[in-house]
């Protein structure tokens, strides 16, 4: 028996791999989504004419990144992060379109499931920091009819005031400045934290390298995170960022944009200190949330 034997080189590929990859995929999504990656990939080592010692770098770079990764560090999400893809993606998938709702942006690498069911006004501080400014963060959640959104979760959660989320810092309690609200019959929500102060992104790590290599600092200005969900409504993952923030106009991970900039004043109000239960002075930041209905 003669068996042909295939030849693969610089004349076939990746046309050879997109034809065998073609035939074999069976789900067309990710039929297409495998043949576009093989393309794109073939073009990037063709278009700087990839080295062996490259390749082999670039292996093993991936390789550190997922070492890298444990139970509450994500190093791929930082990857993902710092390269503008998560960022990519999120515009892709949640283009406002000129609607009224409130803009997403990127969930990051520290969010977790947990974060304590707290009543509508809670302080998420379990421990302060330091040089924490002490802030009140309060708006209304509603449609884009304007009309209040009864029983929407607010999952929040945020860094120290010292950078750091509490499952990368040991000394912090469990959850440390994390919490879940659910929206009353007026649709608002308010709760008492410390101000996000910016952070650089982890850089103990190859991304961190890498960001080093490029020239680029790990910074991202102050923000708390969110997710708000609500039957009916579009689940919203987004931030508001610290005003004045010296990195607004760098953000490490390309994630900021100027309508989800919350202006934090000084306040006075010694009613709301105290219905709160917040000492004074302390600083108050009003954003309103507006979702958009699910299809
Ligand atoms: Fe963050």
């Amino acid at each position: 028996m003669t068996v042909k034997v295939k030849d693969f080189g610089l004349n076939n590929l990746p046309d050879a791999v997109l034809e065998e990859y073609g035939d074999k995929t069976k789900d067309p999504r990710f039929r297409k989504v495998m043949l576009s990656l093989i393309t794109h990939l073939h073009a990037f080592a063709k278009d700087v004419e990839l080295t062996e010692e490259e390749w082999f770098a670039g292996i093993q770079f991936l390789t550190a990144v997922g070492q890298k990764c444990d139970d509450v560090r994500q190093e791929f999400i930082l990857l993902s992060d710092t390269l503008g893809l998560s960022s990519l993606v999120d515009s892709i998938n949640h283009d406002s379109a000129g609607g009224s709702a409130t803009e997403s942006t990127v969930l990051g690498p520290f969010y977790a499931e947990g974060a304590p069911e707290l009543p509508m006004g809670a302080n998420i501080v379990q421990q302060a920091t330091e040089k924490g400014i002490r802030a009140v963060v309060m708006g209304d959640i509603s449609n884009e009819q304007g009309q209040p959104i009864v029983g929407a979760t607010l999952d929040v959660w945020q860094s120290s005031s010292d950078g750091f989320y509490h499952m990368q810092d040991e000394n912090m309690p469990d959850h440390n400045l994390t919490g879940r609200f659910v929206t009353g019959e007026d649709g608002k929500y308010y709760f008492a934290t410390e101000k996000p102060a910016a952070y650089p992104v982890p850089t103990d790590g190859p991304v961190g390298d890498m960001l080093r290599a490029c020239g680029r600092h790990p910074m991202r200005p102050g923000h708390l995170h969110f997710i708000i969900t609500a039957p009916g409504y579009k689940r919203l993952c987004t931030h508001i960022f610290t005003n004045e923030d010296e990195y607004l106009d760098s953000d490490a991970v390309f994630a900021t944009k100027t309508s989800l900039v919350g202006e934090y004043k000084d306040c006075n109000d010694e009613a709301l200190a105290k219905e709160m239960n917040v000492e004074m002075p302390f600083e108050k930041v009003v954003y309103n949330f507006i979702l958009a209905e699910s299809k």
